[in-house]
């Protein structure tokens, strides 16, 4: 396992991530279109994983960087790059050390990801420094009362304890928090909700395809099963889309809230964030 900073453990290439992805692609093109992305503009996409935001902004015409501490999702995205004969500038790196000069792109994307940086003001100071004046900053991070910070909510007590002195990664998904982040340099900050559909034929599909992508669950899951605790969290992620799905029902169908947030450094005029349901 390598590490995401801060002495985090990297857990996020023990699971199937990129089957997950593909059901978030609907984020990412939310993130893309609220950044406004022009042909020949530069884009950073930070923490890009398998390259979703970065992919959309490069067939877009732009020049594209995508960062990640997660080799193997990197790895990922540049075959999907390969495949579309897209340049993409694929780099490791974290989003509280960003290797880029100040001011050096016009757009920085980061797609629940930056909310994953064990220190969120480092983060965001980081986003902000890279990018133009005149430029625009969007994230998108779940909110926490989404279904993701609820199943999340379900699987942590079969989970190594989280750091107390960390940030609970959804509190990116708060306008008020994002606001304390991102404003207090004079950038404009504006936030609205949006949400990711995700729909299985049955409960017991949801819950495999959930265990399956959840690389923190699968770094666990033998001691989890040599403890015959696997069960019991299998029984508690089926309640949790029961409850979401509004009951047992084939198919299952549940909707993830986040928060997609744009901000203009320079301070320039307010443009809306998500404004419906992906
Ligand atoms: C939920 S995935 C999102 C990936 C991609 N943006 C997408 O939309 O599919 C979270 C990503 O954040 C990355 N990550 C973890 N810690 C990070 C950090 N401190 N800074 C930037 N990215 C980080 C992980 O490697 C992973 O690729």
């Amino acid at each position: 396992m390598t590490s995401t900073g801060g002495g985090q453990t990297n857990t996020w290439a023990a699971g199937d991530y990129p089957a997950m992805a593909d059901r978030l692609l609907p984020a990412a093109a939310a993130v893309v279109d609220a950044a406004g992305i022009r042909a020949g503009q530069r884009v950073l996409d930070v923490g890009t994983g398998t390259g979703n935001a970065a992919l959309l902004a490069a067939r877009a015409g732009a020049r594209v960087t995508g960062t990640d501490p997660t080799a193997r999702l990197l790895a990922v995205a540049a075959g999907r790059a390969e495949r579309e004969d897209l340049t993409v500038t694929w780099r490791d790196g974290v989003a509280e050390r960003i290797d880029a000069p100040d001011h050096s792109f016009d757009r920085v994307l980061s797609v629940f990801a930056s909310m994953y940086a064990p220190d969120p003001r480092t983060a965001a100071g980081e986003l902000l420094r890279c990018c133009r004046p005149d430029g625009r900053v969007v994230v998108a991070a779940w909110t926490p009362d989404s279904f993701m910070s609820a199943t999340n909510r379900a699987m942590a007590p079969y989970l190594p304890p989280p750091d107390p002195a960390g940030t609970p990664p959804v509190r990116w998904g708060d306008p008020d928090f994002v606001r304390g982040l991102f404003g207090a340099a004079g950038a404009s900050v504006a936030s609205g909700t949006s949400s990711v559909r995700f729909e299985f034929r049955t409960a017991d599909e949801a819950v495999g395809f959930w265990t399956r992508t959840a690389g923190h669950l699968q770094a666990q899951r033998s001691e989890l099963e040599s403890t015959g605790a696997w069960d019991g969290l299998l029984a508690d992620l089926r309640r949790c889309f029961v409850d979401a799905a509004g009951g047992d029902t084939a198919p299952v169908v549940v909707h993830s809230t986040y928060l997609l947030t744009v901000v203009e450094p320079g301070g320039g005029s307010e443009s809306g964030g998500g404004d419906g349901s992906g």
